[in-house]
């Protein structure tokens, strides 16, 4: 079969995926990922898998409880977990959580249990469970609070399926992270993937080794090799990862309309890209095309984006069943009233020269450390009540610094 860039659309509910015993194989042969084990947690983190960074990002501020999650470990479901770095992070990240880890594939499953026995991440969270499962057949386990599902959809056959299904398992309220293809930045991969397949090399140990060739051996200006080069070559120099990129028995990719399309079939609401960076058209244009490239609706500033900028290979973006409620930047009265929490994900702290939670290297002003210290202290404080030898208007400029930067979140009454 050659891979096809285009997704199947919905036929039908179904348990099982048609695509799943050929995809199992291939992992179970090629665990991804194919980042090393080590002993102790994982090195820094990840804000994306950081349940109370996401909430803060998508709501523009930590939303209070319900009632019924105020006395239950939090609920995460790692969706197609692989070699379960993803796993390790999110129990890292959100002690005292319940993480539910499901994957097709036996061998990477094997990987993920070994790396977090290593991390000791059942030690960090209320229950850590890996089973060999499909995303498609979770139906006995009730709703999650947050859903993770990283690289996984677009190798099911029919991926809106399976956005459905993660879709009923997750709480009003609730979000899902996912990560799919793109059309745009895969041109040379997709034509890469033609070529060996029409080399007849297979999808093992010899497409292994004869596709490392082909992208060796290729005229030094061919454009797929020299593509492969600059772009991929760090990314896909462990064969696992060369192997998830070129050899795979099944794979399809979106463009952005049609991937609004398969949200907006799953009844959730699309709440943001989380590399939003990406999507700023400041990035690309000035004067008075970034003007009108600013002027346009959602859609067709993304459709710009996507057509000025073919590097764009994947989409990694929030959903939330239920659309989220849009809110006004915080007046300062508000701010005065408001409590606020650290961001767990940054590097450094305690100390004014910090990475932030995209590992940007940040420099805090004596003041915006004085106020991050003082909270610390004294959680329970109104930024009016902090301690500290601050005048109102210093403390509200502050306290918008540190949440654009996102250094803190503000907890919503
Ligand atoms: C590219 S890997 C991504 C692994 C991991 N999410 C990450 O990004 O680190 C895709 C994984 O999805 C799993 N997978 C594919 N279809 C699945 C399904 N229906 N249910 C659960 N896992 C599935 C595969 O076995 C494979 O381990």
């Amino acid at each position: 079969m050659l891979p096809s860039s285009r997704c199947r659309p919905l036929r039908s509910q179904p348990s099982s995926d048609a695509a799943t015993p050929a995809v199992s194989a291939f992992y179970d042969r090629f665990p991804y990922p194919g980042d090393p084990l080590q002993d102790g947690p994982p090195p820094g983190y990840n804000w994306r898998w950081c349940v109370d960074s996401v909430r803060a990002f998508v709501e523009g501020a930590l939303p209070p409880l319900v009632a019924e999650q105020r006395h239950r470990p939090w609920r995460i479901l790692d969706a197609g977990c692989g070699t379960g770095v993803s796993t390790d992070y999110l129990c890292h990240l959100n002690p005292g959580s319940s993480v539910l880890a499901v994957d097709i594939s036996a061998g990477a499953l094997e990987v993920a249990r070994e790396r977090c026995r290593r991390s000791a991440a059942a030690t960090q969270v209320a229950e850590l469970r890996i089973e060999q499962r499909s995303l498609l057949d979770l139906m006995d386990e009730g709703e999650f609070d947050h859903i993770n599902s990283v690289g996984v959809l677009h190798h099911l056959d029919q991926p809106a399926a399976g956005l459905q299904a993660l879709a009923q398992r997750l709480r009003a309220g609730g979000h899902l992270h996912l990560f799919l293809y793109a059309d745009g930045g895969r041109w040379e991969i997709q034509r890469t993937q033609t070529a060996l397949q029409l080399l007849g090399v297979g999808h093992g140990a010899e497409g292994l080794q004869l596709g490392r060739e082909l992208l060796a051996t290729l005229p030094e200006s061919n454009r797929l090799r020299r593509h492969h080069e600059q772009r991929w070559a760090l990314d896909t120099a462990a064969d696992a990862n060369f192997a998830d990129m070129y050899l795979h028995p099944q794979e399809c990719s979106y463009s952005v309309e049609r991937l609004l399309a398969v949200v907006a079939a799953s009844g959730l609401a699309f709440a943001g890209f989380s590399n939003p960076e990406v999507w700023d058209p400041a990035r690309l244009l000035q004067g008075e095309l970034l003007e009108r490239a600013r002027g346009l609706p959602d859609l067709q500033r993304w459709r710009l984006i996507e057509a000025l900028d073919p590097d764009i290979s994947h989409f990694e973006f929030f959903l939330r069943r239920g659309a989220p409620v849009p809110r006004q930047p915080p007046t300062d009265a508000e701010l005065m009233a408001s409590r606020c929490e650290r961001n767990r994900c940054l590097w450094g702290w305690p100390s004014a020269a910090l990475l932030g939670p995209d590992l940007m290297p940040l420099q805090l002003t004596p003041q915006e450390l004085a106020l991050m210290q003082a909270w610390e202290k004294h959680p329970q404080a109104t930024l009016a009540e902090l301690p500290m030898d601050l005048g109102a208007g210093d403390r509200c400029r502050c306290l918008r610094t540190l949440l654009s930067e996102r250094l803190l979140h503000r907890i919503q009454d």
